[in-house]
């Protein structure tokens, strides 16, 4: 059988990803059924980026499952001499089962799927954050009421969410996911950090209830059922830090946005979050934010993943 990676929520279809939310949901229900799914099975991560949610959740959803999980910072890998990214994962690939890498550089992710022999999944890359896109519809079925049945028909159409922030990692593997499952998708960012029209027109080809405006419009806020937001600048944009504080200032999620929305609408943030900058204290500890249920989500979808790369999806 062929490995398969996961670089991109684009690397599954759409019965995948329903089959994926399917699984997360039997996994959630019935831990202790697969404590011994995975045994035997070692998966190794690849940190050149900080983590706290990504690192923990993989390394425990990993031994709930019966496996085991090396954690390697980039540092201590000799990828930071200059070995190349090929050598680096025909080894591993004699190793372990399953390679987790968040990098600083797309090519590196790419590189140890091409070069590996065993599964590679991308746990956050300068354009990508595949994990995170998953367990947050994930997070968005169950907020909707689905079960591992009814997830498999559920017309996505009927959720709307809305981002509110930079075009980065995270809402690109959000926009790239609504190609898939169809949601309707929204974008609310400054011109000078939108999609390219390019990049934004190649999915509205497959779901035109996408949008996107750099304008907060009272109009199109009114029926979000969920709002979306990450930092300004995401790690590695540090340098124009300044320069965005300014641009996003007035795409703060607060009281005041939160009031364009229906009284339950649903506030979801990877995190780490900034609180007082893209979020602030008072909506993120609102009975509308579900951003903790959303990271702990996090190791239940991911475990379906693994499951899915290791041992198929049923
Ligand atoms: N959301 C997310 O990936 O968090 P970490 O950076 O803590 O892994
Ligand atoms: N966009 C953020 C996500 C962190 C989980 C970053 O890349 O820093």
């Amino acid at each position: 059988m062929k490995k398969r990676d996961i670089i991109e929520v684009t690397d599954l279809n759409e019965n995948e990803v329903r089959e994926l939310f399917a699984l997360a949901f039997r996994i959630k229900k019935n831990q202790a059924g697969y404590s011994a799914a995975l045994k035997g099975k070692i998966l190794a991560m690849i940190f050149q980026k900080p983590s706290t949610r990504t690192r923990v959740s993989f390394e425990a959803g990993m031994y709930q499952l019966g496996g085991e999980a090396i954690n390697l910072s980039g540092t201590e890998l000799q990828l930071s001499r200059g070995e190349t990214i090929g050598d680096t994962a025909n080894t591993l690939s004699g190793y372990v089962d399953a390679i987790m890498i968040r990098s600083t550089s797309d090519s590196d992710v790419d590189g140890l799927a091409v070069h590996g022999s065993v599964p590679v999944i991308n746990g956050l890359s300068k354009s990508f954050h595949p994990c995170q896109a998953l367990a947050d519809l994930f997070t968005v079925c169950e907020k909707k009421g689905l079960d591992e049945k009814s997830v498999m028909d559920f017309d996505f159409s009927k959720v709307k969410l809305v981002f509110v922030g930079d075009s980065n990692n995270v809402s690109r593997s959000l926009l790239n996911l609504s190609g898939i499952i169809k949601y309707r998708f929204g974008i609310i960012c400054p011109e000078k950090f939108m999609f390219s029209g390019a990049e934004f027109g190649a999915v509205k080809k497959v779901n035109q209830e996408i949008y996107s405006s750099s304008e907060i419009d009272p109009e199109y806020m009114k029926d979000a059922d969920f709002i979306y937001t990450d930092v300004w600048a995401s790690m590695g944009d540090e340098s124009e830090e300044a320069e965005r504080k300014k641009l996003f200032g007035r795409y703060q999620v607060n009281r005041e946005l939160l009031d364009k929305a229906a009284p339950g609408v649903s506030v979801m943030h990877c995190l780490p979050a900034r609180r007082g900058q893209e979020i602030t204290d008072e909506v993120m500890d609102s009975s509308n934010s579900i951003v903790f249920p959303q990271a702990h989500n996090r190791m239940h979808l991911q475990k379906a993943i693994l499951h899915f790369l290791l041992k198929g999806i049923k």
